[in-house]
């Protein structure tokens, strides 16, 4: 196994050598009215916060700017008279605290429409529950297209205007944005498992040009990560890395979904969260040991790129003071080392994975950057004003990274060790 223990040659990721330029928006299709681009967070209510207490999980989400929770309803094994109770807590907590749900339909366990219908009819007058121009947001997480037609069977009976953006993991364009696939306003885009990052982006450049081009509404999934380790059937990296969040975050700015929705908030398992880690107590998270990692960055991060893609940026031109940062992320182990006693082989994609720390720099005005990775020497530089990214091989070894302005010190983070090998395989990051 190589492990670069000596490399700190830098190489900086060019985010403008994969992010292309999409042609503006045709001049009659800015006219048309449309919705204010709002930025959602998909929230497993199968994976309860602590206590069962969603006042934390909406306030942080309030604080990164998030509008909304889209509620995953459903899951395997789900006892539905607890999860109605937990979705009723929710709403009731919502409308305490001001925030905003809708229904993200989990169709991989949900078989019934009424339930959908009944459940629709029955928030749709809360003052939690999030409309757009006076009709209640429906969605759904969805592996195969249902057994049902959701605007004959589903949308044609609630009781209130319904707008609808089913989920969808296909990658075909012009089908998603044709009228007999999608009978509502268009499609949700979950991140495609094993799309390279020039395969997402490519779907993503079709899918705002079929936006575009059909008026339809398009509503883009973005994954701070994916990673899980369950079981022989359930093993896998993602083919898109590092550049699955921060490059992606920046190319969306420019292609304008009109919504976005961070997929997910709390899904440890898969470690796709930007909540919180997961706690002991935990519903899911007995097996999931990499739901444990830090992922503050990332919904850190989610802030400063939810301002700029409401306020119609194609950039990240300027960064708040108070939301600058300066974050590290990085897996705790090499991508090809089979843990020490660990059962399973390697995760399918992790011939994909870079041995390498990834350093972020959200910032109003230029700093002096330093990393020191293990026993490797430091490197510095000049991070500029707005947003970098950039990638060093790791050495093994406690990763440090420092920021400063004059006296002024910007960051001072100290992170767990990188190990060559743990005794069980950990795909996940640490974000921070
Ligand atoms: C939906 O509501 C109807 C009318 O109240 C009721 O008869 C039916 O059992 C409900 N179905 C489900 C699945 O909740």
């Amino acid at each position: 196994m190589h492990l670069s223990l000596t490399t700190s040659i830098a190489f900086s990721l060019t985010l403008a050598s994969f992010i292309t330029c999409l042609p503006r928006t045709s001049p009659a299709m800015a006219k048309r009215a449309s919705p204010t681009p709002m930025v959602f967070a998909h929230y497993m209510l199968i994976m309860q916060p602590k206590n069962g207490d969603y006042t934390a999980d909406i306030n942080l989400a309030k604080e990164a700017g998030i509008d909304a929770f889209a509620v995953n309803y459903g899951g395997w094994n789900v006892d539905w008279t607890q999860h109605e109770a937990q979705l009723e807590k929710f709403y009731k907590t919502a409308e305490q605290l001001g925030f905003h749900l809708f229904l993200s339909i989990d169709t991989t366990s949900v078989k019934d429409t009424d339930m959908i219908i009944n459940l629709s009819n029955k928030y749709a007058g809360s003052s939690a529950q999030l409309k757009v121009a006076g009709s209640i947001l429906l969605s759904s997480f969805q592996t195969d297209p249902p057994a049902w037609n959701w605007k004959t069977d589903v949308v044609d009976k609630i009781n209130s205007p319904v707008l609808l953006l089913p989920g969808t993991l296909s990658d075909d364009a012009t089908a998603l944005f044709s009228d007999n696939n999608i009978p509502g306003a268009g499609p949700f885009t979950w991140i495609h498992p094993s799309a390279t990052p020039e395969k997402e982006h490519s779907t993503d450049l079709a899918l705002a040009s079929q936006r575009d081009r059909t008026g339809k509404l398009w509503m883009a999934g973005i994954a701070p990560w994916f990673f899980t380790h369950l079981n022989p059937d359930k093993n896998w990296a993602h083919a898109q890395d590092d550049q699955i969040f921060v490059d992606r975050w920046a190319s969306l700015l420019t292609l304008k979904p009109n919504f976005i929705e961070i997929i997910t908030w709390n899904d440890w398992s898969e470690s796709s969260y930007i909540s919180p880690p997961a706690d002991a107590s935990s519903p899911g998270t007995t097996d999931a040991y990499w739901g444990s990692a830090d992922h503050t960055a990332f919904r850190a991060m989610s802030k400063v790129f939810i301002k700029a893609f409401k306020a119609g940026q194609d950039d990240v031109v300027a960064v708040d003071a108070a939301d600058e940062g300066v974050y590290m992320f990085y897996r705790r182990q090499p991508a090809s080392a089979v843990g020490t006693s660990d059962p399973l082989p390697l995760p399918s994609d992790a011939g994909y994975l870079k041995d390498a720390i990834f350093v972020v720099t959200l910032l109003s005005a230029p700093a002096e950057v330093t990393l020191v990775s293990g026993d490797a020497a430091s490197v510095a530089w000049t991070a500029p004003a707005g947003l970098q990214k950039k990638s060093y091989p790791w050495s093994l070894g406690t990763q440090v990274l420092r920021a400063k302005r004059g006296d002024q010190v910007v960051a001072d983070k100290v992170g767990a060790a990188v190990v060559a090998r743990l005794d069980k395989y950990d795909g996940n990051v640490v974000a921070f």
